[in-house]
């Protein structure tokens, strides 16, 4: 059975990746608590008992251990130490070595490539630690910035479901992007793709 111990922080060029605390609660509601931020993800606008619950009981593992755990890990700016947003990796399924990504910015620190850059660093731990085979994100359909990031990770763009989810009081699309193991080695090669470095 894979699992993923990470060592903490997770550095990248500009950001240090690593599990949340209660000393982030300042900063997670300054994200949180905004409907903008919750438009498209399946939470609504979070008040600090939400946080406080939530850093007691997922937000709290540091670890994979089993399918069905999920990791959410907290984005910190490496030269301010400001929380500004977090990620979470889904381990869906052990047979097929299936998982899934999602994220969350601070809007204040939007359009500098952050999201792209933590991303990038959960795909590393995905397909290399975790050892998965397939990893997905889900996009509903109209959130433009997060099609564009999941485009920028070099997933692939592989359905747009039409009309599948009851969501938040209305029936939505979604579209649904994949990376799947040989396409990571590919872009990771040397001359290849992406290259190692965040986009
Ligand atoms: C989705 C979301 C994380 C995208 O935020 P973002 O700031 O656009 O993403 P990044 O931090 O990767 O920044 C990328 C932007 O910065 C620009 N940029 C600047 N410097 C960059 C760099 N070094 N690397 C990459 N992009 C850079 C890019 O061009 C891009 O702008 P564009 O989309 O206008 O072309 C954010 O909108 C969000 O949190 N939304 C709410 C939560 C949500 O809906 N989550 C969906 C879960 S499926």
């Amino acid at each position: 059975m894979p699992d993923l111990h990470p060592s903490y922080p997770i550095r990248t060029a500009r950001l240090l990746i690593r599990p949340l605390a209660a000393a982030d609660t300042e900063d997670l509601l300054a994200y949180r608590s905004m409907e903008q931020v919750c438009r498209y993800v399946p939470f609504y606008p979070m008040d600090s008992a939400a946080v406080a619950e939530k850093l007691k009981e997922s937000w709290a593992r540091r670890m994979i251990r089993a399918e069905g755990d999920s990791l959410t890990l907290g984005v910190e700016l490496a030269e301010s130490g400001a929380l500004i947003g977090d990620v979470v990796l889904f381990f869906h399924s052990s047979e097929h070595r299936g998982g899934e990504i999602g994220w969350v910015l601070n809007p204040a620190y939007s359009g500098f490539g952050y999201a792209t850059e933590a991303c990038h660093a959960l795909l590393h731990l995905a397909f290399g630690q975790l050892g998965l085979h397939r990893v997905v994100a889900r996009v509903v359909e109209g959130n433009s910035a997060s099609l564009r990031l999941a485009d920028r990770l070099g997933m692939r763009r592989e359905a747009h479901l039409i009309s599948n989810r009851y969501f938040k009081g209305a029936w939505v699309g979604e579209v649904d992007f994949a990376l799947v193991e040989d396409d990571w080695a590919t872009q990771h090669a040397p001359g290849g793709g992406l290259g190692d470095r965040p986009r």
